[in-house]
């Protein structure tokens, strides 16, 4: 049984390999049309999604298998029977569960069901988002993603902190610059150490202090739930903010963001809307990502 939970579920050659299936997908649409057929696919969202949602059902379909979509706000977990009781009945009828979850606890709960989880965002990690983040890495240094430096600003929680991991497992230079108090946490630190020590990741919060940058992400300063004021935020951040002026002074030449994005906030219109924007490449890859994913999973792990 294989979970999803988050990138260090998978490994180094794990990652490669379903960046590989991926990259194949998209350039073979009508491939592996059957790869799940006859099988359904839950998806439990606590959260709103549009890119998650869409890209899940529409590549679960693509798949041969029927996703089904349910609203947290109808099944209630934890309110109308717990997370576990929830899981146990999903498997009697499903063969998997993705899910959007608040608490990173609650897709360790679902495990419970005993079929595999995704993650599909949780306060923790966001493991699809970056592996389409990858994906889009390697389709524009395609020669060597290894020399590219990469630059996260923000808020170094689930996007940040599952762009690490990928990083890490690649090899890739990547700086995380966060504002005090809003970098990775120490426990997801801790593992990261534990599982890459020899990872080019460096970490810091100050942002003039970097020099060069090929690639710069960033992600929004509130996340989903986050109850923090805005106004507040928005002034502590606001030194973290990815402009033209940025995008020039560190010579970069692609511009990320997970989307949504607080438009004028931590990303400009103008660097949003140029041409070294990849917001819609990453977009479009969470297609093909997360159908890698679901094959690898209910393929060709449960038959290895
Ligand atoms: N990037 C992303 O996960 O978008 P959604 O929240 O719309 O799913
Ligand atoms: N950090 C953001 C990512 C959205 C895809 C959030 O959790 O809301």
């Amino acid at each position: 049984m294989m979970h999803l939970l988050s990138l260090f579920d998978l490994s180094a050659e794990q990652i490669r390999h379903v960046l590989t299936l991926a990259g194949y997908m998209k350039a073979h649409p009508a491939s592996f049309q059957t790869s799940l057929k006859t099988k359904s696919i839950a998806m439990l969202f606590e959260k709103p999604s549009l890119r998650t949602r869409v890209s899940f059902e529409v590549g679960i379909q693509q798949l041969g298998a029927q996703p089904l979509y349910l609203d947290a706000q109808m099944v209630q977990p934890g309110q109308r029977e717990s997370v576990e009781d929830i899981a146990r009945n999903l498997a009697c009828w499903t063969h998997g569960i993705v899910a959007r979850v608040f608490k990173h606890e609650t897709l360790h709960a679902l495990k419970a069901a005993n079929i595999p989880v995704i993650n599909a965002l949780c306060d923790q990690h966001h493991p699809c988002q970056s592996l389409a983040d990858l994906l889009t890495i390697q389709e524009r240094y395609p020669i060597d993603m290894k020399v590219v430096d990469i630059l996260y600003v923000g808020e170094g929680n689930n996007v940040c902190q599952s762009l690490m991991v990928g990083a890490a497992a690649l090899d890739l230079k990547l700086t995380v610059i966060c504002p005090h108090d809003f970098g990775p946490q120490q426990a997801f630190l801790a593992e990261l150490n534990q599982r890459y020590p020899q990872h080019k990741i460096q970490i810091g919060t100050d942002l003039t202090a970097v020099e060069h940058a090929d690639v710069i992400y960033t992600d929004t300063w509130l996340s989903m739930g986050d109850t923090r004021d805005y106004a507040q935020t928005k002034k502590i951040f606001a030194p973290y903010q990815v402009n033209q002026a940025l995008v020039k002074r560190l010579q970069a030449t692609t511009v990320m963001h997970c989307l949504p994005a607080h438009r004028n906030d931590e990303i400009t219109d103008e660097v949003m809307d140029s041409s070294i924007s990849a917001v819609l490449q990453q977009a479009e890859n969470r297609l093909y990502v997360q159908k890698a994913v679901l094959h690898h999973l209910f393929e060709e792990f449960s038959h290895s």
